[in-house]
């Protein structure tokens, strides 16, 4: 694959099989992932799970992430607290691609119990598919990252 990604994977306790079902797919679309967990379904604290891959993107460990939770909120706003991560929410595929596409995202979270399997793969796809266009949206981003270090 020319475009092959190195795909950091988290959650919480919601939807381990979610995660491992979307693991799968990206791995077969010729990606470079890697699962951190949790591996069991014992009730466990989403913003550990968010920070852990976080930081692994953020350090250049990975190329992008995949969370999930319940809603997907609360792992995104973990998150979002690593300098240099970008993490939207997304429940369908414009937002995915547009994440990619204006923001320069780099991390997509997923609520697994707002969307089904078949959509959170599509959301998937989308997200991956799409790059960062640049031009006028280029200084939109250093925008935000110049309030991070305010
Ligand atoms: C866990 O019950 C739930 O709160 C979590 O998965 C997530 O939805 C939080 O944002």
């Amino acid at each position: 694959m020319t475009n092959a990604k190195r795909i950091i994977l988290s959650s919480d306790h919601a939807d381990i099989e979610m995660r491992k079902a979307i693991a799968a797919h990206v791995a077969a679309q010729g990606h470079v992932v890697e699962d951190i967990g949790p591996m069991t379904t014992d009730s466990t604290h989403y913003p550990k799970h968010g920070e852990e891959a976080a930081r692994a993107v953020a350090s250049g460990a990975a190329d992008l992430g995949i969370l999930l939770c319940g809603t997907g909120q609360g792992i995104m706003m973990a998150a979002n607290k690593v300098k240099g991560i970008r993490c939207g929410v997304c429940s369908d595929t414009f937002s995915a691609r547009m994440i990619r596409q204006h923001n320069d995202a780099n991390m997509l979270a997923m609520g697994a119990r707002v969307i089904g399997m078949g959509q959170a793969l599509d959301i998937v796809d989308a997200f991956l598919a799409a790059e960062f266009e640049g031009g006028r949206h280029g200084p939109r981003v250093e925008m935000i990252k110049a309030i991070e270090v305010v």
